[in-house]
């Protein structure tokens, strides 16, 4: 049988600074890779490697470049002579409430975080953000009262924080937008009829003579049900269904 290698990708090795000190890395390193090549172990300030959790918050400068840069370390590639260090915690509001008693009103949301009317629209927070959330946006809607709008724009925040480090307002918006979002999907938005119908049932016990039996195999079983289940195809049509409705609703 032929097979076939992946093609070869030659490093070159170029200067970084970490906290001013130099260390020569391979320039194919993301920058959470280089500070492991170059000797630290993480502790804090790493969580998924995916680009999703938001912890790996780093700030740099380029040779010659009076210019800020911001980067989520597992995601930014090393460029040489990159000056970093990575912001393990940033000192960030944030407010705490009983969501359940909550009112979903913008009225609710100053209550909270009345600092939302120090904003003075630098936009400084939508220039960091490594997600391209455009920050200074939403937080321009909650001023207007527009919880959904604020909930909807700063959806993809992984809440890494650096709006907060570079607001002229003081204020930690990935917070607040959090706080939107919350009362948004919480409280705003109508309740799927499907999911309150499925809930119901499990409540009634719909489900419980097959969890019961699930309970009841041992690991090689539940592996064997697992691997073998039938898999709805890649392309089927809308209309498809499993043949057996066994443990479905
Ligand atoms: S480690 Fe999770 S975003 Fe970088």
């Amino acid at each position: 049988m032929a097979t076939t290698t992946a093609p070869e990708v030659k490093a070159e090795t170029i200067p970084i600074y970490i906290m001013g000190k130099r260390y020569d890395v391979p320039d194919t390193l993301t920058i959470m890779k280089a500070l492991e090549y170059a000797g630290y172990q993480y502790i804090r300030g790493c969580g998924c490697r995916g680009g999703v959790c938001g912890a790996c918050a780093t700030v740099y400068r380029k040779a010659g470049d009076y210019k800020i840069r911001t980067g989520l370390a597992c995601q930014t590639v090393v460029e040489p002579e990159m000056y970093l260090t990575q912001i393990p915690f940033y000192p960030a509001n944030r407010a705490s409430y009983d969501f359940e008693s909550l009112e979903p009103t913008p009225e609710s949301i100053y209550k909270l975080y009345p600092e939302l009317f120090r904003c003075v629209a630098c936009n400084a927070c939508s220039k960091v953000c490594p997600m391209d959330v455009e920050v200074l946006d939403y937080i321009s809607a909650l001023k207007r009262g527009d919880i959904k709008a604020a909930a909807e724009i700063s959806f993809d925040c992984i809440q890494c924080g650096l709006c907060a480090s570079r607001c002229m307002g003081e204020m930690a918006q990935y917070h607040i937008a959090q706080l939107a979002r919350r009362l948004n999907g919480g409280k705003l938005t109508p309740k799927a009829q499907h999911l309150q119908e499925i809930c119901a049932k499990i409540e009634e016990g719909a489900f419980d003579g097959t969890l019961t039996e699930l309970k009841g195999l041992d690991k090689d079983a539940l592996k064997k049900l697992y691997t073998e289940r039938e898999m709805e195809p890649a392309m089927a049509h809308d209309s498809w269904k499993p043949k057996s409705s066994v443990g479905l609703a």
